[in-house]
């Protein structure tokens, strides 16, 4: 699977691709992620891609000419991708969109910065606006960070145990929150492990942690229960 971000700031994703499961991705060639500086997409003589908002107001708004200049250049290579724009103003990011991007060969991710894009981006490239939650961060790298994130735990091999990513909280074999979890020791601070799981028995030890599931999915997140 391919990601192309489409940034002001590649270096606060440079990082990021550096680190865990998605370096050993990108090493293991599951994964290749292309960051693409917007600011050499700038056409003025000063390499600015933002001008303040006509009608006045405050802050700057990302010009429509780098951005959709950029992203048809990079739609020449095949496969063309699914454009996701980042904004607080698009779908809310959840499980079920990660697993319907993950199904895509490639997402081209933009990422905005000052007051967003000037709406043209919008009404031409047509992407996908797909939002972290109700609040507004300084630019849209946290949120592609979060979709590829997201996105290459369901792409096959990357995490070595794809029942995992079935039984996560929200993802589609589960659709509720995954029961707790434990690890040695068996007893910390007087708090034992549940005999259950030390029983060896895997048909109980499912039983129980359905039903834990169940139990905690009820409790915390009872909204969840009726879309099943
Ligand atoms: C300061 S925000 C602009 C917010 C914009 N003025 C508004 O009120 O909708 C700058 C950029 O951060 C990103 N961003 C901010 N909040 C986000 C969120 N909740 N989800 C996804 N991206 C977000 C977007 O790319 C946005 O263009």
């Amino acid at each position: 699977m391919r990601f192309d971000v489409v940034t002001l700031f590649p270096q606060m994703l440079a990082g990021y691709l550096q680190q865990s499961l998605l370096a050993k991705a990108i090493d293991r060639q599951l994964v290749s992620v292309n960051l693409v500086n917007l600011r050499d997409w700038a056409t003025s003589k000063h390499q600015s891609v933002d001008d303040r908002p006509f009608g006045g107001g405050p802050g700057m708004v990302l010009m429509a000419p780098p951005v959709v200049e950029c992203v048809e250049q990079l739609q020449q290579e095949m496969p063309h991708g699914h454009v996701v724009l980042l904004t607080p103003q698009g779908k809310r990011l959840d499980q079920t969109v990660v697993e319907r991007l993950a199904a895509s060969p490639r997402l081209i991710l933009l990422c905005g910065r000052y007051e967003g894009f000037d709406q043209r981006v919008i009404d031409i490239l047509e992407p996908e606006e797909i939002s972290l939650g109700d609040f507004v961060l300084n630019g849209g790298e946290v949120a592609a960070m979060a979709v590829i994130d997201t996105v290459i735990r369901l792409v096959p091999q990357v995490l070595g145990h794809e029942e995992s990513a079935r039984q996560d909280s929200f993802s589609s074999g589960n659709r509720g929150l995954e029961h707790a979890q434990y690890t040695r020791p068996r007893e910390y601070r007087g708090r034992l492990v549940p005999e259950i799981l030390l029983s060896g028995n895997h048909e109980a030890i499912s039983l129980w942690r359905d039903e834990q599931a169940e139990q905690r999915t009820r409790e915390r997140r009872a909204d969840l229960l009726k879309d099943r």
